[in-house]
């Protein structure tokens, strides 16, 4: 192997690495903090919502008449989830969705605020359509009344939904919209880097969220609950656990050394949830014994809770199975990928970073045994 003689500085996934510059989110990971263009994510959880914060993400503008209605979807979209098989991951499918609505709107380069507006709108309608055909229920033409994650819920069941349950899918999107350069997001700033549109770039976002190590954790936080199964159990599941080298779902953070503002505010939401209680009686008791668990095996790095694992509690509150969870992060956080699209093509310089080499150090074909 070659010895590489490159001593400029590399950092594995590129941890601690100042990638871009960004107007739109602090993440103030040391102190536990989330700003989106400087307001703190609890007061927007309290007084905003998805609508006014999306337009606040692409514009830096709040306007308190902001509104977002959940978009028609068009004969290509409709007929691209319908050709998908029985039991499709609804991440694929709303991948496919965004891929075939890119293919018919006929996308091109800059992004725009029009464009992330319909985007945004089309995600929902789309991952309600797909959850109903997978059903084989037909889907339900979007109540233009509604906002999206109103909107969401009734294109999901056809039923006009419950009001709180409305707001607290309303305070996850607020919660789920942004979260600076996060895989998805930089994965979504590399595509329209590359001069390509709005579509290809949430593809790929989507792509990236689809990892169990970025936004598949939720529903496994699911999973991992109904194992633990009571607070009597936990601390032995979770030594067990820890002992194969499995990570517990919905702890650690590349970025927050400390309490997860997203999780202290979603918290916050589910426990206004009546509906919640059991589930959350044991997610609280779990999320204690997990902490101090984890603070014994590593001290020397912080593993607080994380956003999924409260997200858990707010989506099964309002009645989403955990199949979609995944599907529901990609939807929200359209604000936060097409924002950031936007702003990346704004001043725009291809992202192309450069590689440590440390493969075969040169050598010569000529060298093999010639073939008989
Ligand atoms: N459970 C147990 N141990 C953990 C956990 C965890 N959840 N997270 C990190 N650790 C340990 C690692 O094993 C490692 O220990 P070691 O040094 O002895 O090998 C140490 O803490 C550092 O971990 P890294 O993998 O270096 O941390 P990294 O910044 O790369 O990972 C990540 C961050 C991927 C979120 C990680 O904490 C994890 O896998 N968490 C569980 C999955 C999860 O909840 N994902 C959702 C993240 S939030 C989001 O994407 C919106």
């Amino acid at each position: 192997m070659e010895t590489s003689t490159d001593t400029r500085p590399y950092s594995a996934g590129l941890e601690g690495v100042i990638a871009g510059e960004t107007a739109i989110a602090k993440v103030d990971g040391q102190n536990g903090r989330l700003m989106y263009r400087g307001y703190p994510i609890v007061e927007l959880v309290r007084h905003g919502t998805y609508a006014q914060v999306a337009e606040l993400l692409w514009t830096g503008e709040w306007r308190e008449d902001a509104a977002l209605h959940c978009g028609t979807l068009t004969g290509p979209v409709l007929a691209a989830l319908r050709s998908l098989p029985d039991g499709t991951n609804a991440m694929d499918a709303l991948r496919s969705a965004v891929s075939a609505w890119g293919a018919s709107e006929r996308l091109t380069y800059p992004p725009t605020l029009e464009q992330a507006r319909a985007l945004t709108a089309m995600a929902p309608s789309a991952l309600a359509a797909f959850a109903r055909l997978q059903q084989g229920l037909d889907p339900v033409e979007p109540d233009a009344e509604l906002g999206l994650a109103a909107g969401f819920l009734y294109q999901l069941t056809g039923e006009a939904p419950d009001a709180p349950a409305a707001r607290a899918l309303d305070a996850y999107f607020i919660v789920a919209a942004e979260h600076g350069f996060n895989a998805s997001t930089f994965t979504a700033r590399v595509i329209t880097s590359t001069q390509s549109d709005l579509a290809s770039a949430v593809c790929g976002a989507i792509g990236a969220l689809k990892g169990p190590l970025h936004g598949g954790a939720p529903t496994e936080v699911v999973s991992q609950l109904h194992k633990i199964g009571s607070p009597e159990r936990a601390e032995q599941w979770i030594r067990e656990a820890l002992d194969r080298g499995e990570r517990l779902m919905g702890f650690g953070h590349r970025v927050y050394r400390a309490y997860d503002p997203r999780a202290a505010a979603l918290r916050e939401v589910a426990e206004g949830m009546g509906n919640t209680a059991e589930w959350l009686r044991l997610a609280v008791a779990v999320e204690d014994i997990a902490l101090r668990m984890l603070a014994e095996r590593h001290p020397d790095r912080v593993l607080k809770t994380n956003v999924e694992y409260y997200t858990a509690a707010v989506l099964q509150g309002v009645g989403l199975p955990p199949s979609l969870f995944p599907a529901t992060f990609a939807m929200a956080r359209h604000a936060g990928w097409t924002a950031h699209a936007i702003e990346q093509a704004s001043a725009n310089r291809i992202i192309r970073p450069d590689v440590r080499y440390i493969g075969e150090a040169e050598r010569s074909l000529a060298t093999l045994a010639t073939p008989a």
